[in-house]
Formats: structure tokens, sequence, C-alpha cells
């Protein structure tokens, strides 16, 4: 087909006067939060459609103290501008508002204004104690389970009644998870606070506003305390004397600052003035095992609390990040009775969260939740892939009548809940149960879709498999004894994560974690926070999470800040590949390979349970592919961060890198050699450039036969997969990249959509109408990595890419492919300068192509058929194609 561009119209609008800024927030695109975590924040704000550029901007602060004036500075800048008055300090809160200039020097006037306040930004604005309840006396939780949920209580006055109440804050934070009553009413909306960090460095802090919550004369102010993460059962890392991996108790932090109208203050902290009890009605709840509730238990006597005035070595700092909170509710589709007294429910979606059930109740009788992401063939709840968790809930009834009830400190990854122990011929409706979604409270920022109802299916599978692995820190899987921050699964999949969501606080959080847990050689953990666990795998494709996530969220929002905190820890990383390798060679490095690569011709080795898994790509290989892009992007990171010379220096040592690369591993003719051919293999020399320019092609050639020879499906594993459609579209098979994206049979992206899949899956046969369940030992049905595909689908079929040399897409790409199995693509996405979008339909052998490019920034539109790169301003553009 002859690709000519036929028309083009520019749609600005006309206007006379810009409307004011919108949308300010600040740091990582936070909007006004409370317990800000950065006493040097930076400002972001968006330019109203129409305007075509910013020439000039100017910023007002105002603290309690001062007002600041930033004056008009010509910049186009409009995202991460260092406030002015900055640093700040705990408590401070800050009011502030941007005026700027458009393209013809005309002035906006002020924006709305908006709002930071800072948290406790260190250890040293703590006057409270961390407590918990005496030791449980009873032994109502047998050994085998857990410490029941703590109680914590204080009853406290206002002091100054006559006085009015200017703000009061709860600063709040737990070894373990916490939730706040005050005056019986439930303080924020979050759950699993304090969240996972490596406890024994950092521990979250949240901030509460309070003020209207307070009443003129005795308040109580309730905690429970749950062991979660810090001192829970935890399956997979080191549990410390029975309690979990970094304690034993779970224990509290609280600090209620009340500051009247005239300036007067009163500090309310967790101390030996409160009390404490075991015996509340949570027997015990466990993030693997389930809740276990019993309405009968109520505290009889309060003792005194054991009280720490040792804060620890850990940094306390305010979350930098939105904490999980509910997200939605599914409503129940189907009942079934597979065996009698058992019915199980069907929410339609594999989900993470929990149940929330609203039941008849028979006192002193116990109703069993348990949970499953698929059925049996008999209807029954398939949970042996669970493995040791339990994900089982149970209340037992005090009173007989309806009860309303959901669990506080467990979650499930699920899609059927399985009630039984309702009273003997109880009839269930739809209505008895509900799939409460909980993750990460991260905006939705993209959107993919296309004429393809198959295609529409993987983005909808893709976009789950976050929500249900962004659960404070990126997990592997929801639902099994791991739940784990995998590193490699994280790397993978972190791109295709910025497209769908707002996550750049997220993902800055955790590499924050990665920091922390960065062995002493410099390596990564193959997971982070890593529990105290004595794993300690160095795997190429794993320890990468630490150069690849930086880079891939610099370059989808601009901000530098997430290279400068991250270099020292990629420089390191880089370091340990140093170390290791001979002549830019890596013989001896271990790891995880081309993790779950199908059809392996490798045959495992006696006595290494893992070796079935790792595929055919020699690890050495993967090794040196992986240190020659961190190290590129090591070079490229230094070279944003202004320091040249140190970006000239790792520049070198990567192309030194990629040479032994190519020499070792290529031949003149630009096939592989000194390894077996693999799919993964290729896709890596070409997607990371690793060989030169002109071996492309014949690797390119080398890489399509290898796809025909396994009938056009994939032979990628955890680490070829998410570059295999780009290799092949980089060196000119876009066609057969499409083939792929559009195979039905295994192993393929459609493949686990036509066994039902609502999410991405570990396998692609994790489950199959022929063949069954795969392999029990490791089979989850909501694990993210694959759906790393997302990116390729919003980059390439739908056309919208990021430019890492202008990034945060203040310049981006315009690259649709029209592939021939779709009628239409559209890739929409919330960037730092608002909406973008590129969308295309056939229609009587013509595409039409709309583009939209926000205020300040521009796009190149680069359409197959060789025609020049056009690029474009601000607004809505019409393009033909022939
Ligand atoms: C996890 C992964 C992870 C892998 C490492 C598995 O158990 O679920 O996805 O990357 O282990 O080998």
């Amino acid at each position: 087909m002859k690709n000519t561009l036929v028309g083009l119209f520019i749609m600005l609008a006309s206007i006379s006067h810009a409307a004011p800024a919108h949308s300010l927030t600040v740091g990582e695109g936070l909007v006004d939060p409370l317990g800000f975590h950065d006493a040097t924040p930076v400002l972001s704000w968006k330019l109203p459609v129409g305007v075509e550029k910013q020439s000039a901007y100017r910023i007002e602060a105002d603290t309690p103290r001062d007002r600041w004036d930033s004056g008009w500075i010509e910049s186009d800048r409009s995202t991460y501008v260092p406030a002015p008055g900055a640093p700040f300090s705990s408590r401070d809160r800050v009011t502030w508002r941007v005026d700027f200039r458009d393209e013809k020097g005309r002035a906006s006037g002020w924006s709305q204004p908006a709002t930071f306040e800072l948290g406790l930004l260190s250890a040293a604005e703590w006057k409270a104690r961390w407590i918990r309840p005496a030791e449980p006396t009873t032994g109502s939780a047998s050994a085998a389970e857990r410490e029941p949920v703590a109680l914590l209580r204080r009853v406290f006055h206002v002091e100054h009644p006559g006085e009015k109440i200017a703000r009061a804050r709860a600063y709040v934070t737990a070894r373990g998870l916490f939730d706040l009553h005050l005056n019986g009413r439930r303080v924020g909306a979050d759950h699993f606070a304090n969240g996972f960090t490596a406890y024994h460095k950092r521990l979250d802090t949240l901030t509460y506003d309070v003020t209207t919550q307070l009443l003129a004369g005795d308040n109580q102010l309730e905690a429970r305390l749950a062991e979660g993460w810090y001192a829970g059962r935890f399956p997979f890392g080191g549990n410390k004397d029975g309690g979990g991996p970094y304690g034993k108790h779970a224990a509290l932090l609280l600090q209620l600052e009340i500051t009247y109208a005239d300036g007067s203050t009163q500090i309310l902290a967790s101390d030996d003035s409160w009390e404490g009890s075991y015996a509340g009605p949570i027997v015990s709840s466990s993030i693997y095992d389930g809740e276990h509730y019993d309405a009968r238990r109520q505290p009889a006597d309060w003792s005194p609390v054991i009280v720490d005035a040792d804060l620890g070595s850990a940094r306390l700092e305010p979350k930098p990040f939105a904490p999980v909170r509910v997200a939605r509710t599914l409503a129940a589709r189907a009942i079934t009775e597979p065996q009698p007294g058992r019915f199980v429910f069907d929410l339609g979606q594999n989900m993470v969260g929990w149940a929330r059930i609203k039941v008849p109740a028979e006192k002193d009788r116990t109703i069993t939740l348990r949970f499953s992401e698929m059925l049996k063939a008999d209807g029954t709840p398939y949970t042996e892939a669970y493995r040791s968790a339990k994900s089982t809930d149970t209340y037992t009834a005090a009173e007989t009548g309806l009860v309303e009830w959901e669990p506080h400190f467990t979650f499930h990854g699920f899609r059927y809940v399985e009630l039984s122990g309702l009273p003997a011929g109880a009839k269930p409706q739809l209505d008895w149960v509900a799939g409460v979604v909980l993750h990460s409270d991260l905006p939705d920022t993209g959107a993919f879709v296309s004429s393809h109802a198959k295609l529409n299916q993987l983005q909808s599978n893709i976009a789950w498999g976050w929500r249900g692995n962004s659960v404070d820190i990126p997990t592997d899987c929801p639902q099994r004894d791991e739940r784990l921050g995998w590193t490699g699964d994280a790397q993978a999949f972190c791109a295709t994560s910025m497209f769908n969501t707002g996550a750049h606080a997220f993902w800055k959080s955790w590499l924050g974690s990665i920091r922390d847990e960065q062995y002493q050689d410099g390596a990564v953990p193959p997971f982070v926070p890593t529990a105290m666990s004595r794993w300690a795998m160095r795997s190429p494709g794993w320890m990468d999470a630490g150069t690849i996530i930086p880079w891939d969220v610099y370059v989808r929002t601009g901000d530098a800040g997430v290279l400068a905190d991250n270099f020292a820890m990629m420089e390191r990383l880089i370091a340990y590949y140093r170390a290791q390798a001979t002549d830019g060679l890596l013989p001896k490095i271990g790891g995880f390979g081309d993790w779950l690569q199908p059809y392996q011709q490798t045959p495992p080795k006696p006595g290494d349970n893992m070796s079935d898994r790792t595929g055919d790509t020699p690890k050495h290989l993967l090794g040196v592919a992986f240190y020659a892009r961190g190290a590129q992007i090591l070079a490229d990171s230094a070279r944003a961060l202004g320091r040249d010379a140190d970006a000239d220096r790792y520049a070198a040592e990567a192309a030194f890198v990629r040479t032994s690369f190519a020499k070792h591993y290529f031949d003149a003719t630009g096939k592989l050699r000194n390894a077996p051919e693999t799919q993964t293999a290729y896709v890596l020399a070409i997607a990371f450039d690793l060989i030169p320019a002109d071996l492309k092609p014949a690797a390119g050639e080398n890489l399509v036969r290898l796809v025909r020879e396994a009938g056009g499906h994939l032979r990628t594993g955890f680490l070829g997969t998410p570059f295999l459609t780009a290799a092949l579209d980089q060196t000119g098979h876009a066609d057969i990249a499409g083939d792929l994206l559009f195979k039905e049979s295994y192993p393929s992206w459609f493949y686990p959509i036509n066994q039902g899949a609502t999410t991405m899956w570990e396998r692609w046969n994790s489950y199959s109408h022929e063949h069954g369940f795969g392999d029990v030992e490791m089979n989850s049905f909501n694990h993210y990595a694959y759906g790393a595909i997302g990116q390729w689908m919003y980059e390439r079929v739908a056309g919208l890419a990021p430019d890492p040399a202008r990034p945060g897409y203040k310049h981006f790409f315009v690259r649709p492919l029209f592939v021939s199995q779709l009628d239409s693509a559209r890739a929409e996405l919330e960037t730092p300068y608002g909406k973008a979008s590129s969308s295309w339909t056939r229609a009587d052998g013509k595409i039409e192509l709309t583009v939209v490019v926000p205020p300040n920034t521009t796009a190149t539109v680069e359409l197959p058929g060789g025609r020049a790169p056009q690029t474009i301003g601000a607004g809505t553009h019409r393009l033909e194609q022939p």
C-alpha cells in the first residue's frame, strides 16, 4: 500500500486570552497532600487546552510565616519546578498558585490555589513511644495461629474547651498494620497502613486531619493493630522467634497534635497512659492465612500497655505515595452449591481484596469464607495453588440475625467465594457477597481500546493484573504464600503500569526500598523488601530493576529526581556486574534465566528444582545483555543529570560490553554462536542494541526463522517476552509481531483468554480446557509479567510513545502500525502536560488518524510507508492516509 498523507488540519481553539493553569500538583503528581514527605518539593501544573506553549511563569507560595513570589521567570517549564520558599519544615502548610504567559505573552491570571502540608519529617519530631498491649495470656489462639489483633485505647479531654481548634492532626505509624477510630468514627480510609517497607530501615508515617472529629469534652481514641508484614507469618522470610520477619509483636506509634486558634497546642502521644487488650473479636489476622473474627469476644479487662521508649533505628518518614484504599466493589453474578451447604459466589472477575458479607447468622455458629481464583471440574474451589496460604476468613456470631462483616488486615486473590456455615435452609442471594477491590490508590491515567474484542480483553486483563499486584508494593502475585516484590517481574511491567495508572510516586517509593535492601556488593535482591530472608540470588533481569525502573519512570514522567535519588544505587549495581565480568563477559553469573520459557529443551539439573523453569537462553548471555543495558541506562542517566564525565565513562563501558557481547555471541552473518539459538537471545541482542546496526537485519531474519519453526509462536520467558514484538518490529517484521499478538493457540496472549482468563496468568497454560490445571507448585492466575505487552500495544498498535530525549511527553512520537487485524485502535494518556492520544480508524480503504497533543508539548508523527516524519504542536490534529 502506498502511504501518502493527504491532509492535516490543526484545530486550535481560537482564544483571546488563556484560562488559568489547572491540575496543580506537588512532588510526584500528588494532589493537595496531607503529610507530604519532601522538604524541598517540586511543583507542576497543566495549561488549558487551546494554549500552545508557556513562555513564562510566576509562582506565589504562602506559608504561615512568609509569602514567596518567584517573580516572572521566562521558561516553558511547567513540571517539577522547585517550590519557592523551600526548604519547608515539618507541619508547614503551604498554599500556592501559578500564573503563566502563553506563546503570545498573554498572562493567564492566577490559578486556583493548591496546598500541601508536610508530615513529621524525621524521628526527632516524635514525642510518642511504641506501645502494645501486655502479652496475650489466654490460649485462645493456638500456637500454630497468630497473635490476636491488639486493641489500644486512650480517653482524653480537649484541654482548652473554650478555644476553637484551628487544626488537629494524627501522626501514626506501626510495626505491623493499624487502623484508628476517634469517637467511634474511622480516621481516614486507608488499609494496610503503614504499608510494606524494609521495616528495619524505614517506617512510613501517615498523617490524618481529625479537626472536625474532636469533641468538646471527652474523646476516645482507639487503635487496632495487626501483625501484617512486620510480625505476621511470612512464608518466604526468616521468621523471628515464632513472630514475623522483623519482630515478634506489632506496636503502635501515634501523636495527636491539636493546635488552638490562640496558637496554643496540646499533644497526646502513645505512652504509658494508654490501655490495651488482646481479647478483642479479631482472634487472628494474617495477610496470607486470613482473618478469624469472633463477635462474642469483647475485652473485659484493659491493662496498662507495654511501652518502649526507644524509637528504634528505622527512619520515620511520611509515606510518599497513596495508601491502599477500596477502589471499587464487585457484585456477585452467580451462585452454585457444588456440595451441600457450601455456596460458591462468582464475582465474574479475578480480583484482589476481600469479600463483604451480609448474611443471616446463627448464634455461636461459624461462617467460613474460602476463596479461589478458579473452580475445579466439580465446581468446588481450586485452592491448591495458594500453597501454604490458608486464605480463609471466619466469622462466629454472637447473636442470631443478619450480619454484615468484612475483614480488616488480610487480603485474598480470588474470583470465587465459598460460604459455608449458614443457617440450615438458607437460600443465598447474590447480594449476600460483594467483592471489595483494594489496591494502592493510583489514579487511572490511560486507556487502550481497539476494534478487537480479545485485544480489549487483554487490555482489561493487564489492567486487572496491575490492580491486584499494586497492593502497596509491586508484587508477583497476590494470592499464594508469596506476594513479594519480585524485581524481575517489576522491571518487566513498570513501563506498562505507567500507561495505565499514575504510578510515579508508587515506583519512587519502592525504589527507596531497593536502595535500603541493596546488597553490600551492589547487587539488587530478587525481591524487595526482602523481609530478612536469606534468599540471596543475584539474577540478571531481576537485579536490573535497579536501573530499568528509574529510567522507565523518568522517561514517562520527566522527573529527573528519580534518577538523582537512585544514581548511586545504579552505579553500585553496575559495579557489581563489572566485578563479576572478565573481558566484558559473565561466564559464572547465575539467576533465574529466561524464567518460564515454554518448551524448554535444556534438561533440568538433578537436585536443582528451578532448572526446569530457567529456559534455554544461557544465564551468561542474559547477564552480559543486562549488564550492557544497565550500563547504557547509567550513562544516559548521568547525561540527563548533567554529569557528563560520568556519562562518557559509562557510555564507554556500555560500548565495551556490547562489543564483547557481539564478538562472543554473534558470527559475521548475524547468527548466534557460543549459545543455543533462542528467540530471547535474538530479541535482547536487537532490542538492547547489543549488535552493530549492520548485523541487525540478519539477526531479525534469524528471529523470524525461530518464530516460524515454532509454528508462529513465542518461545520466550519473563526476560524475552516483553521485547519480542518490539525486536521484530524494529527489524522490519511488524507483520509477524502483529501475528504473534493475535495468535490464539498455546503459547500466546490470547490463549489464556480463550480459557476464560480475566487477569494475566503466570503461565500461558496455567489452566486449559484441554489439559486442566498447570503445575500446582507454581500456578498463579494473577501475575502481571506477561502483561508487559501493554507497552507495545500503546506505543505501536495505537502509536503513542514517549521520547526519552525529551521525557515526560514534553515531546512524544505517534507511530501507529495499522495492523491488518484491526479496524481501529486508540491510546489515550493523561501525561504530565494533559491528555495525549493517538487514535486511528480504517474505513473505505483509508485510515484516519486523530492525534491530541497537550498544551506545551509537541509530537512527531511517523507513519508507515516511509513518508518524512512531521512534527506538530498542541491541539487536535486529523490526518488521513489512503
Ligand atoms: C515468582 C516470580 C519470580 C520468580 C523468580 C516466582 O515464584 O512468582 O514471578 O520472578 O519466582 O524465580
